[in-house]
């Protein structure tokens, strides 16, 4: 309530990356006391703990890529409610991104519309920043390609290799290789080829079972999807995040004009929900039984999050919500999803996949 009526508008007031920093600020400021704030986020149940392909999580609602690209965040966002991060997209070598602006929020939809393209530290600062910092929660490391289009076939392998060897041995629960950033000159990848020869080389180089994801798009194709997921359980790779943002403008109701002016942009929130939802569920009755599925996009209740884990989700994550709803709704989607779950007579790993038919 307070944040709705009081925080949301001073935020608002700002330039949507300006406000970014600002909360980014907040909880950096909050760490000293943040244990204390604990019991205030967090909303902890045994029913809500998951095993994500052996990663244990003491709840499923995750932050997703993109909040905290650099690993800032990492000692304090335990203490805010959410069960895991995934830090990044963390590149080999580090940039600025796209020209300002390149956030933009769209209320009428609960929506962002962002070309931040891949700006970060790079690994080599990024590795170190992790491994000096104490974990607050499970961390997972989303790894993309440099934004550079100089870089592409066997060196464009190398870059993601670099990264996932400058990472592997820090104590992260697991990677995801991001194939799906619409922000760059790149775009989304639109073959497997890249994909198989990156999953061979991590395969071969994982001492510790490092759990692999892989972050799909939205809008990829019926084909692509099902020849990355044949080659994603060839190789071993632990399961899928889906999805990421779309540059589909369909059904919006902010006015043409202003999706005029904004221009070109990964869409996120709520209009990209059906779309996730779609993707989850193709990808469950695609998947092995082994993998697992962390669902992302419009996640903004626990009925949202019970929506994917139903659609075969084993854990969700968020990131335009919290724009929208503020820092207490880690704490809110947990709380409605465990009486949701309470209400259906289920566990957690029980609900997963129950709303869809496996062919
Ligand atoms: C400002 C912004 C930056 C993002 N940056 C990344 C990124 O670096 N890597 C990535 O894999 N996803 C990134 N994402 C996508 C999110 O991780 C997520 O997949 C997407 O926003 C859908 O979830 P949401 O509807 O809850 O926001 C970004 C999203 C936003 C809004």
């Amino acid at each position: 309530m307070i944040y709705r009526s009081l925080i949301r508008p001073a935020l608002f007031q700002l330039d949507c990356e300006q406000a970014h920093h600002l909360a980014h600020f907040a909880a950096k400021f909050l760490k000293p006391i943040s244990p204390l704030l604990s019991g205030l986020f967090n909303y902890r149940r045994n029913d809500l703990q998951v095993n994500l392909s052996g990663v244990k999580l003491a709840n499923p609602v995750g932050l997703a890529a993109g909040f905290d690209k650099n690993g800032e965040l990492v000692s304090v966002l335990g203490q805010l409610g959410f069960g895991f991060v995934e830090v990044g997209s963390v590149t080999a070598r580090a940039s600025n991104g796209n020209p300002r602006p390149r956030l933009f929020r769209l209320p009428a939809d609960q929506a962002l519309i962002n070309r931040m393209g891949l700006n970060g530290d790079g690994a080599d600062v990024i590795a170190e920043r992790l491994r000096r910092a104490d974990l607050s929660l499970p961390v997972g490391l989303n790894i993309a390609k440099t934004n550079d289009p100089s870089i592409q076939g066997d060196a464009a392998v190398a870059d993601i290799l670099y990264t996932y060897r400058k990472v592997r041995d820090l104590p992260v629960s697991f990677v995801t290789i991001n194939a799906s950033c619409p922000n760059t000159s790149d775009g989304i990848i639109e073959e497997a080829r890249e994909l198989k020869e990156i999953f061979a080389e991590i395969a071969k180089d994982n001492p510790r079972g490092l759990p692999v994801f892989v972050k799909l798009s939205p809008d990829s194709t019926d084909r692509l999807v099902e020849d990355i997921v044949e080659c994603a359980t060839k190789y071993g790779i632990a399961g899928y995040v889906c999805g990421n943002t779309t540059v589909s403008r369909f059904g919006l109701d902010t006015d043409e004009s202003e999706l005029k002016r904004i221009g070109k942009g990964g869409l996120s929130g709520q209009p990209l929900k059906p779309l996730a939802v779609k993707l989850c569920r193709k990808l469950y009755r695609l998947k092995s039984a082994q993998q697992s599925i962390i669902a992302v996009g419009g996640i903004a209740s626990g009925k949202d999050a019970y929506e994917f884990i139903s659609a075969g989700a084993s854990a969700v994550q968020l990131y335009t919500a919290l724009v929208y709803e503020g820092p207490f709704l880690p704490r809110q989607i947990n709380y409605e999803l465990s009486a949701l779950l309470e209400r259906n007579g289920l566990t957690l790993a029980q609900a997963v996949g129950v709303a869809v038919e496996k062919s």
